[in-house]
């Protein structure tokens, strides 16, 4: 079989977030993808068209993918690997609390992939999707796949890491047109292969950088870092701009970010970075760099802003309502950002626990994510079933999570619903001079207000 030719039969090992939103856009181009699962409850699931997770313009890609045949599951990855001419790994490599990466996965899809290559009767590339610390590929996985298949990389089969930086809520976007493809190959003919693929895939329009295994790898930890630090540096721009007069954050990003060589992403102060991503790979960096033997102090302070960030909303909370204690607290959205049901280290849930800690009386609602905050904060809160009834009878809200629906609330509706018209506008959606006219108005970053200039 030869994969040079447009349309090719391809494996993908694992269903979260890259490998299914990975397969369903190749499916769409055409290809014919078979993805396997392990996890047999989901693979059920998966059979019957529904989403493990939440991701705008998904659920009608799949749909329209399963109609036409062009995508299948299975929970048998040899059988998957054998059928097809290239496979990508996307399977989870979750960490600890402290950054330790667990591998378990990769180690156990290398072995059957490994497995199914020694069975093969033509050259097959494996391609590494998954976030894995540097090296893993060169020091695990190529010697699994060559120990247990007894064949050799470069003359039986191919060996590539491409590192996916797709982000959740706008990842068929990110991986129909991303700014970059990045491949680390450890053989010539793997390499070739790949550049083949993605200049059909991405009609020669995205370019593609070639390096080595582990810088590939490195790539994707060190941009998620980047722009995990981009963050933390503008909120400890925002917390000192709080503490002076007449200044918001907002100016100051955007003075800033029109600097071309500082641009204007990645500059939004407010409540700190989550998610699946950013703080996992941020602590991987940190701990893998420690384990080197060098202590990488930016990262470590990088980190260590994003935990305290969520206080600073807390704190304006109680500069405006003495205690916390008792007061009704409705806060608007769970998900660690907007246009995902993900909750997976959300600043949000951080801040409902600190102000559950002080006594407050919390009320949330999200769009989609109440079902998986519920799994976590349980009878703690209350969970509204709409953004006004949450809001009756509040003595403050905080906006959490930039979901659309919340753009759209007037500061009038905010007013004639709440007991106390207090609203802490924690992701910096709406705009002061309109919001101040109706109800008190506070913001991290967004100090207070002077007349005498
Ligand atoms: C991230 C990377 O962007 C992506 O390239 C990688 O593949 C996976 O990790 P994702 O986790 O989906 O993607 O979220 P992202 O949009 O990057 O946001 C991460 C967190 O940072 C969110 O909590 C978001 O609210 C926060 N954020 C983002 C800010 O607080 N301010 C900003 O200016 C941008």
């Amino acid at each position: 079989m030869n994969i040079d030719k447009k349309m090719a039969l391809i494996s993908v090992v694992g269903s979260g977030h890259v490998g299914l939103v990975w397969a369903c856009c190749m499916a769409d181009k055409g290809h014919e993808v078979i993805v396997s699962e392990r996890d047999l409850e989901k693979l059920k699931r998966l059979n019957q068209g529904a989403l493990p997770f939440y991701e705008p313009g998904l659920a009608q890609l799949m749909s329209d993918a399963l109609t036409k045949a062009k995508l299948t599951f299975t929970s048998r990855t040899s059988e998957a690997i054998t059928k097809s001419e290239i496979s990508f790994v996307a399977v989870g490599t979750p960490s600890d609390h402290v950054g330790r990466i667990d591998l378990s996965q990769i180690k156990s899809a290398s072995i059957e992939i490994a497995k199914a290559l020694g069975k093969a009767e033509f050259y097959h590339v494996v391609v590494v999707r998954s976030s894995v610390t540097p090296g893993t590929t060169v020091n695990l996985i190529k010697p699994t796949l060559e120990r247990i298949s007894g064949k050799r990389v470069g003359r039986n089969f191919g060996l590539a890491v491409q590192p996916e930086f797709l982000r959740e809520g706008s990842a068929i976007h990110d991986v129909l047109h991303p700014d970059r493809v990045v491949i680390g190959a450890c053989d010539t003919k793997a390499m070739n292969k790949l550049r083949k693929f993605y200049h059909a895939f991405h009609e020669s329009k995205v370019p593609i950088l070639e390096v080595s295994p582990t810088a590939a790898e490195m790539i994707k930890l060190a941009s998620n870092a980047f722009l995990a630090t981009r963050i933390s540096f503008i909120n400890e721009i925002a917390n000192i701009c709080q503490q002076l007069q007449d200044v918001d954050i907002v100016d100051v990003a955007k003075g800033m970010g029109l600097d071309k060589r500082i641009g204007l992403t990645y500059l939004n102060a407010g409540l700190g970075f989550g998610g699946s991503c950013l703080p996992k790979d941020l602590r991987l960096l940190i701990t893998e760099s420690n384990r080197l033997g060098y202590f990488p102090p930016l990262l470590k302070s990088t980190l260590r802003v994003n935990e305290l960030q969520p206080l600073q909303t807390v704190r304006i909370a109680k500069q405006e309502l003495g205690t916390l204690a008792g007061k009704k607290i409705t806060i608007l959205g769970s998900s660690f950002k907007p246009n995902t049901d993900d909750i997976r280290e959300s600043p949000s849930l951080k801040l409902i626990e600190l102000l559950l800690r002080s006594g407050a009386k919390i009320t949330i609602y999200d769009p989609v994510s109440l079902e998986k905050a519920n799994r976590i904060l349980g009878k703690k809160v209350v969970y509204a079933s709409s953004v006004r009834s949450g809001l009756r009878d509040a003595d403050c809200c905080i906006l959490a999570t930039e979901w659309p629906e919340f753009k759209g609330l007037r500061p009038k509706e905010f007013a004639s619903l709440m007991r106390t018209p207090l609203l802490i506008d924690a992701r910096r959606i709406y705009s002061p001079d309109k919001y101040m006219r109706y109800l008190r108005y506070r913001a991290p970053g967004l100090s207070e207000r002077t007349q005498n200039c």
